[in-house]
């Protein structure tokens, strides 16, 4: 039997096939791939959340619709995943009915070890760790608005958090620079920076964002208090303050950077209205391109690599 094909994080898969997912989500999106296929047909993905979600839990309910599939929804509370069944048994019973697995949860580790156990793919649908699907739908967001990403500056302005590590993780696989700007006590974990320093990638650390900012093309940043952080709201919103992305600051970057915001957003906190109900706001196209992003995904697990001749 051939091993499963996980989406995990970004920096376990190659760039090549990175690379062709984001190509293919785009071609689909074009409405040049799958048009009126259901490569997915009599297949299921089963999501089990840990935490809330809107974006990811309808996008991707969504593309197996579209694709020919079905999917189950599993809040953790309401299996026995919540009351101590381990993620192993809930790993091999769910393979015995599932094509594929999506997990969000709070810690990464049972990510890895759902994977471990499962004999379908799984993939990482938010840890508090790292964020993949979303830096991939935001990775074809760039590129549609403003050709490869390759070469290309992209600065973070906020908390160091699972966005950041998956956007560190794309800079060294898509070839970018990463400037990220956060308080010294928020700072992305010190094994990633080091990751993409050991692999050439372009990732710098600030401490004002003025710096970080300063001609990028473009400026995305996200809540100050991710799911799982609410005991530090307090301290987080008095040292955040700082970081928040408004006018002034997106005057530094370059005078066509576009800005991105994985959302859910909180208008006044980490972004001012006016930057992210504006013009160079690219935060609607973020949030579709996860169901094109998934869809090419779910091919990817399911299929194979996808054709993009
Ligand atoms: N961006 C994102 O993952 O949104 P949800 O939490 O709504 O899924
Ligand atoms: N950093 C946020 C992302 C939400 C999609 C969180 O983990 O809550």
């Amino acid at each position: 039997m051939t091993a499963p094909r996980h989406f995990l994080d970004l920096d376990r898969l190659p760039a090549q096939t990175l690379r062709g997912i984001i190509d293919f989500a785009a071609a689909v999106k074009r409405g040049e791939k799958l048009t009126g296929e259901r490569p997915l047909a009599g297949q299921t993905l089963a999501m089990i959340f840990e935490k809330p979600s809107t974006r990811t839990r309808v996008s991707f309910e969504v593309a197996m619709h579209q694709l020919g599939g079905d999917a189950v929804v599993l809040e953790s509370a309401g299996t026995h995943l919540g009351r101590g069944e381990t993620v192993a048994d809930t790993a091999r019973a769910l393979s015995r009915y599932v094509d594929v697995i999506m997990l969000r949860t709070n810690g990464a580790d049972k990510l890895h070890e759902l994977a471990h156990h499962a004999s379908v793919p799984v993939i990482n649908g938010l840890t508090d760790v790292s964020h993949p699907c979303q830096v991939m739908a935001d990775v074809m967001t760039f590129e549609e608005q403003r050709g490869p990403i390759a070469g290309r500056t992209v600065a973070w302005s906020g908390d160091g958090n699972n966005m950041v590590v998956s956007w560190m993780h794309a800079a060294v696989q898509f070839g970018f620079d990463f400037r990220i700007a956060t308080p010294a006590s928020l700072r992305p974990p010190p094994a990633v920076v080091d990751w993409a320093a050991e692999r050439g990638g372009r990732v710098s650390l600030f401490d004002r964002a003025e710096e970080a900012v300063a001609g990028a093309d473009c400026v995305a940043t996200d809540t100050w208090v991710s799911m799982g952080d609410e005991q530090t709201v307090a301290t987080r919103h008095n040292l955040l303050a700082a970081y928040r992305v408004d006018e002034t600051l997106m005057a530094l970057a370059k005078p066509d950077a576009i800005f991105m915001h994985c959302l859910p957003a909180y208008r006044g906190e980490e972004v001012s209205e006016a930057v992210i109900d504006g013009p160079r706001s690219v935060v609607w196209d973020e949030a579709e391109n996860r169901l094109h992003a998934q869809k090419a995904i779910l091919y990817w697990c399911l299929v194979g690599e996808p054709d993009n001749a």
